[in-house]
């Protein structure tokens, strides 16, 4: 066993819910039409995906995740363009370790000046280049615009991997993957009211990316959440929910509610998710300080915390070790999650469809 495997089968605590990928992928059939229309798609935003394809997406990543050695080869001959530039840990990383572990080879730019756009160029040119050098592009930039540009000249699917505070997709289906695994019995058709969990939000749904677009996620699976309670301090009410956001979310079938009082609302959270960064301009804003959860803090004894990190004050570290913490595993499954996208981006699905 070489170190890459060694990194995957070591034993691990229960408590990063490693165990759980198995229960997700007994309990959903593999249908894989609707992976296979995925095919060369522009990956933008998470209101692109139906609950059936997210559900399919969600059963392929458990298979490669239950697995991890298994498909070594579904991308040969294919490559990627990580094209980065804003900073980042895990949506770089994962995304490459997905294509790597998959057999593809990667070119990746982590900084726009040293392309010719330092020189003027438009995107319209790099779009064209991209086109003759790859086979698929990952893209984070501050510039919101910038995927719509690129978009128009690209003849290769790109992946929105964080555009300023507008969306980040396939950081919504990691969150929507966690919850999954600890609850697969939630992806049922019908789910009884007393089964439904209570959501917590803290964070800005109208300025932060994670959150808009994990809310129009949960939206797909409205079916099986009590309600979402946002969290917030008062004092950002003008800006919290963009215009109309909350309406459409609510006329998606999302029931949500505002709180102030952290404290009191943690008791009846099955799923506590916190971000305390969101994206402005060149540079990042830190909200919510008066929200910090701890190992004090009075969740539900059986209510796990989601982070789409990097993590401040707002997330202490005395919860990593407690039965609480999902962050790592929702990080570590983001790997699989983008296996399974980036498999049926590039037209390779049908490598790994009806294979065990
Ligand atoms: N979750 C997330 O987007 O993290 P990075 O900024 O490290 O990519």
């Amino acid at each position: 066993m070489n170190v890459s495997d060694a990194s995957f089968d070591r034993e691990r605590p229960d408590v990063y819910g490693d165990a759980h990928p198995k229960a997700l992928l007994r309990s959903v059939q593999e249908d894989g039409d609707y992976l296979v229309k995925l095919s060369n798609q522009h990956i933008v935003s998470s209101d692109q995906f139906s609950r059936d394809t997210l559900i399919q997406l969600f059963r392929l990543a458990a298979k490669y995740e239950s697995n991890p050695t298994r498909f070594r080869s579904p991308l040969q001959g294919k490559i990627l363009i990580s094209a980065f530039y804003e900073p980042s840990t895990r949506t770089r990383l994962s995304f490459e370790s997905a294509w790597h572990r998959l057999g593809g080879d990667i070119m990746s730019i982590t900084d726009r000046s040293t392309t010719g756009i330092a020189k003027g160029e438009c995107l319209d040119d790099v779009a064209e280049m991209f086109n003759n050098y790859g086979d698929c592009v990952v893209l984070r930039d501050n510039n919101g615009e910038s995927l719509e540009k690129m978009m128009d000249t690209l003849r290769i699917p790109i992946v929105n991997a964080g555009n300023g505070r507008d969306e980040h997709p396939t950081q919504a289906m990691a969150d929507l993957y966690a919850i999954f695994k600890w609850r697969p019995e939630l992806l049922a058709a019908e789910v009884p009211e007393e089964r439904r969990i209570r959501i917590g939000v803290i964070g800005i749904p109208g300025r932060m990316r994670t959150v808009r677009s994990l809310l129009k996620s949960l939206a797909v699976f409205h079916t099986s959440i009590k309600e979402v309670v946002i969290i917030h301090d008062g004092s950002d009410d003008d800006g919290l929910f963009d215009p109309g956001q909350r309406e459409e979310l609510e006329e998606r079938g999302l029931t949500i509610r505002l709180a102030n009082e952290l404290d009191e609302v943690l008791p009846t959270l099955d799923v506590t998710y916190i971000n305390a960064i969101a994206w402005e301009g060149d540079g990042f804003e830190t909200y919510g300080k008066k929200f910090i959860l701890n190992a004090d803090s009075p969740l539900k004894q059986d209510g796990i915390i989601l982070h789409p990190l990097a993590r401040g004050e707002e997330l202490a570290k005395d919860l990593d070790n407690t039965s609480h913490n999902w962050y790592f595993s929702q990080a570590r499954g983001a790997v699989f999650l983008r296996m399974a996208l980036l498999t049926c981006m590039v037209e390779r699905a049908e490598r790994v469809i009806d294979v065990v």
